[in-house]
């Protein structure tokens, strides 16, 4: 054999060798740790997308709305200055807060009229619902508290726990204020969403004693200073953009 010859062999099992991935066995160790990270991370995002669209198919979520609340969640997370891993959670429990509500009858979810007593007290299961599901999945144990406790009132008389002040996670009291803005604002089939500046109102007389004051604080400064501009600039009202 001669010398070329040896030497394309030498580059073809080099490019073999590459194609069957052996360089992630013999990889150094921080490749390998980074490359199991990354089938964890895409694996995690797999997961709340499926779930997202099972929230989809249910109609209890609609993609607009969801991301936004995610987006304004993180922004809270940031400002206050929740660790990486806090705001993951949080990430997932802006999504995914309402995933108990698969639970819950379509008789009860579509209602246009007030719950009776029995209903609500059936809609008010849907936390420890979403939280018996997310549970199970292996990196999801903390969002799954965060979405248990997403309904508790900063004065201790929200449900299912009836926590209070910083006995709530940081992420559920954050999840609350963004859920509750949201779903003031938004138009559903039988009303229309609240004016923004009615929305603030209402925020900034429950904080202290249904939300945290320092997260409606923190939520208000820059949902001020960009909302009004925002819709402004569509040549809407906020409420009808939103
Ligand atoms: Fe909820």
């Amino acid at each position: 054999m001669s010398n070329s010859q040896i030497s394309a062999l030498v580059d073809r099992f080099a490019v073999t060798h590459k194609k069957v991935s052996l360089p992630s066995l013999w990889a150094p160790e921080s490749l390998r740790i980074k490359e199991l990270e990354e089938g964890v991370s895409t694996l995690r995002s797999s997961v709340i997308c499926a779930f997202n669209q099972l929230l989809d198919l249910k109609d209890l979520n609609t993609g607009v709305h969801s991301t936004r609340l995610a987006e304004w969640g993180m922004r809270v997370g940031q400002e206050l200055g929740l660790e990486e891993q806090e705001l993951q959670n949080l990430e997932v429990a802006a999504l995914l807060h309402d995933i108990g509500k698969m639970g819950i009858p379509d008789s009860i979810l579509r209602k246009p009229a007030k719950l009776d007593p029995e209903e609500y007290a059936l809609m008010k299961k849907h936390p420890e619902y979403g939280w018996a599901v997310l549970r199970m999945l292996p990196g999801f144990e903390r969002a799954a508290l965060d979405i248990l406790h997403h309904h508790e009132n900063f004065d201790g008389t929200g449900y299912p726990a009836g926590l209070k002040s910083s006995e709530i996670p940081i992420v559920s009291r954050i999840v609350s204020v963004i859920d509750a803005f949201d779903a003031m604002v938004s138009s559903r089939p039988y009303r229309t969403g609240l004016p923004f500046e009615e929305a603030v109102r209402r925020l900034t007389v429950a904080a202290g004693t249904q939300f945290d004051p320092v997260v409606v604080k923190c939520f208000l400064t820059f949902a001020q200073a960009e909302m009004p501009t925002v819709f402004a600039a569509a040549g809407t009202s906020v409420a009808s953009a939103l």
